[in-house]
């Protein structure tokens, strides 16, 4: 479904990319794990079209989309969920909500109430909550927000981007449940997470960034047991 090949981003003269290779299949969970600074972030900021790649290629359904821009790459059905959930705290839950469906103007009203009742079924809370202001709601339920608002431009293939960050153990675990019920769903992940254990037992396949280059990848269960990974990552 996507494919990066050899794809360089820089900040000016930093080079925060150096010539990646990724690939996820329709219906996959796949992670990216890495540390501070490592490139996962300006990764999905690539593949939504936010960042323009010097050199290298992506491919959404075979066509090359490094050239497109973020709106129509929404369109196309890439939905990017970016850290630090960036909710509008003085709207509504519902308006939030209402703020993904915005681009498909052509969607058919059915289409969004379907959308709607997709996102009040994984997130009951939204729903109870569906008219206080979005900045009342706790860290765990703002990333649920965000998440909920992303899923209304209907994405076959969802970024998110560090979505257990600052969150509670027992939130943190509910956000990975959710995570594989949109999977179940249909949707195809690719999840930015710095709390690799549970991202790669979520996952079929991992990579793992360093310095802005692809270290390692392999299946989920396999990387969890890899040394290196146990060593740098899982803190084993
Ligand atoms: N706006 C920017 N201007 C200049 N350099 C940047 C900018 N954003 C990121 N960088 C640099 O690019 C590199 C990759 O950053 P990125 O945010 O992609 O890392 P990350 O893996 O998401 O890290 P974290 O886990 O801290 O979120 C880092 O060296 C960072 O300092
Ligand atoms: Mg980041």
């Amino acid at each position: 479904m996507l494919k990066l090949s050899s794809v360089h981003t820089s900040y000016g003269p930093i080079k925060a990319l150096r010539g990646i290779d990724i690939e996820v299949y329709k219906g996959e969970i796949v992670c990216l794990i890495g540390s501070n600074g490592a490139g996962k972030t300006t990764t999905l900021m690539t593949i939504s079209g936010i960042l323009k790649p010097e050199a290298g290629d992506i491919l959404f359904k075979d066509e090359p989309i490094k050239d497109t821009s973020p709106h129509i790459i929404v369109k196309k059905g890439i939905c990017h969920v970016p850290e630090g959930r960036r909710i509008f705290p003085r709207l509504t839950i519902m308006e939030n909500i209402e703020m993904g469906a915005y681009s498909e103007v052509r969607t058919q009203k059915s289409e969004l109430r379907n959308n709607l009742e997709r996102v009040f079924a994984l997130f009951p809370i939204l729903k109870e909550r569906a008219k206080q202001m979005g900045g009342t709601l706790s860290g765990g339920e703002q990333q649920m927000l965000a998440i909920g608002r992303a899923l209304m431009s209907n994405p076959e293939l969802l970024l998110l981007d560090e979505p257990s960050l600052g969150l509670a153990p027992i939130m943190v675990s509910r956000i990975f449940k959710t995570i594989k019920e949109i999977n179940n769903e249909g949707v195809t992940v690719l999840l930015v997470e710095q709390n690799a254990k549970a991202a790669l037992k979520l996952s079929n396949r991992g990579y793992v960034l360093e310095n802005g280059a692809i270290k390692l990848h392999g299946r989920g269960g396999d990387l969890l047991h890899n040394e290196e990974v146990k060593k740098a990552y899982l803190g084993e």
